[in-house]
């Protein structure tokens, strides 16, 4: 089954084209960063326009690199939330729009569910059951994984996803938008001795999460510094260890607490190269493997919602004509495949 899979829940428009007998075929991505970059964040009615103009001849290009046509898709998949509503409403207009010319399935997917199986496009997927720890803009969880739509919440955060914490702590330091890479490259230069700043909510059990502290710690420390360049550099140093220590943590508590041995790690965040060798060393320490998906696919991509919208189109699910899409959406009401 042939599967187009349409991504345009924020600031990115992805299109892909995946084939269940043979993997990937084809993969296309426009990102908005330079729309806006002037606005020092995502104007969403600028994101959602944006999406109009591109989804089509993102689409066209893919179908021309896997060297097929539109008679060739079996089934559309679109990002059906959670998101920015306007861009969500984009992706799942045309995605409805193509399955009902063409007379095929169409299905909406959750864009957590995208990345949290995105490793399963790599050479070597994690089987079920596993943890996954999700970390993006909007969403810092671990979830017990025991298939698809299978989904045990055992943490959340209370309050700031991680990466909007890095997103927040970035515009404190007059870094630009987008910030957490911003923050992160900085960070390469930063010194790792000069401030400590603490890792919430680790002293007492369980799996929540808190990071709003942090961004508030870099503040002050940045109000107390001379303002200069190294202690920017520092500061994000700092908070980056912070960060990436309080998720190995609460991982190595997850994968004890759950007696499972396989870590995924997928999102926005999980691009970050401290955080992949941190979690990696974690895993190994406690007898676990790690599996993350590719650079290009920790970030917002279609291939991802190919993939999760193949799974459930090949299982049956399809949903009638009239679509909505929801803003927010918590991954734990999703419909169980059959394992
Ligand atoms: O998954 P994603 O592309 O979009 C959402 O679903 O939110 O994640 C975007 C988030 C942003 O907050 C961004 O700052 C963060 O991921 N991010 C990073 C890095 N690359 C992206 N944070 C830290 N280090 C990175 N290298
Ligand atoms: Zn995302």
């Amino acid at each position: 089954m042939r599967v187009i899979g349409l991504e345009t829940s924020c600031d990115e428009t992805g299109v892909a084209f995946y084939d269940t007998e043979r993997g990937l075929l084809a993969h296309a991505l426009y990102s908005q960063v330079s729309l806006h970059e002037d606005y020092g964040g995502v104007v969403p009615e600028l994101a959602s326009r944006d999406h109009v103009r591109k989804t089509l001849p993102l689409l066209k290009q893919v179908l021309s690199e896997a060297g097929l046509n539109r008679a060739d898709i079996d089934g559309v998949a679109y990002t059906a939330g959670p998101g920015l509503i306007g861009a969500l409403l984009v992706g799942a207009a045309i995605g409805r729009s193509l399955a009902w010319a063409l007379g095929v399935p169409a299905v909406g997917v959750h864009h957590m569910e995208g990345h949290l199986l995105a490793p399963m496009l790599e050479k070597n997927p994690p089987a079920f059951p596993f943890v996954a720890l999700l970390v993006s803009g909007g969403h810092t969880q671990l979830m017990r994984v025991d298939g698809v739509g299978r989904y045990t919440l055992l943490g959340d955060t209370l309050d700031d996803a991680a990466g909007e914490a890095f997103d927040k702590t970035a515009k404190l330091l007059g870094l630009g938008y987008p910030g957490g890479p911003a923050l992160a490259r900085l960070a390469e230069r930063g010194d790792p001795a000069r401030f400590h700043f603490p890792r919430p909510m680790t002293n007492r059990p369980g799996l929540e999460f808190s990071f709003s502290g942090l961004k508030t710690f870099a503040l002050t420390t940045w109000q107390a510094s001379a303002g200069d360049e190294q202690a920017r550099a520092d500061i994000a140093r700092a908070f980056e260890d912070a960060v990436v220590d309080t998720l190995a943590i609460k991982c190595r508590r997850a994968l004890e607490q759950t007696g499972l041995v396989r870590l995924v790690v997928a999102g926005g965040v999980s691009a970050n190269v401290g955080l992949r060798t941190r979690l990696q060393e974690e895993a190994a320490r406690a007898g676990a493997t790690v599996y993350y998906p590719r650079l290009e696919f920790c970030t917002d991509n279609g291939a991802m919602i190919a993939y999760a919208g193949a799974q459930r189109l090949r299982a049956g699910q399809a949903e009638p004509l009239a679509f909505t899409a929801w803003p927010r959406w918590p991954l734990t009401e999703l419909t169980p495949l059959p394992a």
